[in-house]
């Protein structure tokens, strides 16, 4: 079983704690090519708004805004998002942009990233694959277009318990090949989480601090997004339980997609608050 949180490995360079992505390089290229992406999710509707989730963008060489990542705004002036997303990357070139459902919107609004902390015990492909982005300026919540999300609280998430995962597709993307076309428009995919014995079975390596969902028919487990939020409903709110972190090789192939266990991070996440 392969596990994969990325297939540009032409363009990385392997280091002691992971891969380092040479995110020029990676859009030079993807320029250059067209393939069509297996997109499982459907399209956010018109005029709606997913108003905790932020795309991560890289300034390229030639002074484009690419978008590489997802995240999800906890604070008005920090996001929380997956390391390997970060690991190795110079922060003066990401800002984060909240308040859009396509990434084609330039009404959407741009914070830049001051810093970011990735969890000390982060291996790649193994745990703790999560960080925190210092952004400023801070983002103003609107309550419709930009919100935070509720990422406090230490308790398990159960099995079978249904979860939402948003994503524009990254290039961190699981499954999908390096040079392929991503949608615009904010993708939803609903899921249930698994046990985590229940996902071991498939993802032989996986830990506590970890939490897979599956999608009921073996498609749209291409839609994930790299450092991007899974949630699900806490009464009248809702709550973020998972950061998109690793899937298999092969997207269709009805194997689970394994996230970072939010909950075990909760003082972790508290204490970078302030
Ligand atoms: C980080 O990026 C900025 C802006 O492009 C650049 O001025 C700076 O030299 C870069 N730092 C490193 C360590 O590469
Ligand atoms: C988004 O913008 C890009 C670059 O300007 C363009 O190529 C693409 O067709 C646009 N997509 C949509 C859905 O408007």
């Amino acid at each position: 079983m392969y596990r994969v949180i990325i297939l540009l490995l032409a363009a990385s360079l392997a280091l002691a704690n992971g891969h380092v992505h040479d995110l020029d390089a990676y859009f030079e290229e993807a320029d250059t090519s067209s393939q069509e992406r297996v997109v499982g999710g459907y399209d956010v509707p018109e005029d709606e708004y997913v108003p905790y989730q932020i795309s991560m963008q890289f300034l390229t060489r030639n002074g484009q805004q690419r978008h590489f990542c997802g995240g999800s705004l906890i604070a008005p002036n920090r996001v929380l998002t997956a390391a390997h997303c970060v690991n190795g990357q110079n922060a003066s070139r990401i800002t984060v942009v909240a308040g859009i459902r396509d990434l084609n919107d330039s009404t959407g609004i741009r914070s830049q990233v001051q810093s970011y902390e990735m969890n000390a015990n982060y291996q790649e492909l193994v745990t703790s694959d999560i960080a925190i982005l210092k952004i400023d300026p801070p983002f103003e919540m609107d309550g419709k277009r930009i919100d935070t999300i509720d990422v406090s609280g230490s308790e398990l998430v159960p099995s079978d318990q249904e979860v939402l995962l948003t994503g524009w597709g990254s290039v961190f993307h699981f499954g999908t090949g390096p040079f392929a076309k991503y949608p615009t428009i904010l993708q939803k995919l609903n899921y249930k989480t698994l046990s985590n014995d229940k996902c071991k079975e498939t993802m032989t390596q996986l830990t506590a601090t970890e939490i897979c969902a599956l999608e009921r028919f073996g498609k749209g487990a291409c839609n994930g997004d790299s450092g991007g939020p899974l949630v699900m409903h806490n009464g009248e709110t809702l709550k973020q339980v998972g950061v998109v972190s690793y899937g298999t090789a092969f997207c269709a192939s009805n194997s689970p997609d394994v996230y970072t266990r939010v909950s075990m991070f909760d003082s972790w996440i508290k204490e970078r608050m302030a």
